[in-house]
């Protein structure tokens, strides 16, 4: 009798792509609208894009610290296209009153050339604010960012950024100032496996 070969494992065949399923949940916020949280996907460019493009000058700064009015082609897909290990990136989805469904939030880790270390990097759509969503998907963030090795988060906050200064002091973090000197704090999380 013939014996059929073992399939091989599924990441010897596709070794850099690895979907974080666990990272897909519903939230329902502090208004009681509901939003979907998920890995980015490269389908997702488009509407990465709009979402970029419809915040405001002042959270768009906040995000990049530089004045883009939207992302770059080639930053649009290193921001989509990403391998969901090095580069974990979450999206929050609303579905509006045409049934279509737009980011409105996002949050992500890029790990370092010290694997122990990650930056990451947030943003809510400006009308989704202060409702929960950036803590809920920061700590989701971090949760994931432990559990896959990770020992540090580390993101640059301008100092006058009230919320993402309440986020770090809400889940442990530390702001410290940021070694280039500009003025520019840098929020620091010490993960825990
Ligand atoms: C920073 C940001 C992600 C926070 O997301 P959010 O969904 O608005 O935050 P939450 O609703 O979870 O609120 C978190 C905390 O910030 C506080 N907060 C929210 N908006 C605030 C504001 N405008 N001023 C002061 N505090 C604020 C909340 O009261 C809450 O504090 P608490 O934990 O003590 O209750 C969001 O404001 C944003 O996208 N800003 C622009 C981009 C940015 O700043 N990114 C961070 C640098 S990478």
């Amino acid at each position: 009798m013939r014996v059929l070969e073992p399939t091989p494992a599924l990441d010897s065949v596709t070794p850099a792509w690895h979907f974080p399923s666990t990272l897909i949940d519903r939230l329902r916020l502090a208004d009681g609208r509901e939003v979907v949280v998920r890995p980015v996907l490269a389908f997702d460019a488009a509407a990465a894009q709009d979402f970029v493009r419809a915040l405001s000058p002042a959270s768009r700064l906040r995000r990049f610290h530089f004045g883009l009015r939207e992302l770059p082609p080639t930053l649009l897909r290193a921001m989509t296209d990403v391998d969901h290990r090095q580069h974990v990136a979450i999206i929050a989805e609303a579905i509006d009153a045409d049934d279509e469904a737009r980011i409105v939030a996002d949050a992500r880790y890029v790990v370092g050339p010290d694997p122990a270390e990650a930056e990451f990097g947030i943003a809510v759509a400006d009308a989704w604010q202060g409702l929960g969503l950036g803590r809920t998907m920061m700590r989701r963030l971090a949760r994931h960012a432990a559990r896959h090795g990770v020992k540090r988060l580390v993101g640059d906050v301008l100092p006058d950024n009230a919320a993402m200064r309440a986020i770090t002091d809400a889940l442990g973090g530390r702001l410290v100032r940021s070694p280039d000197g500009t003025g520019v704090l840098r929020a620091r999380f010490d993960l825990r496996a």
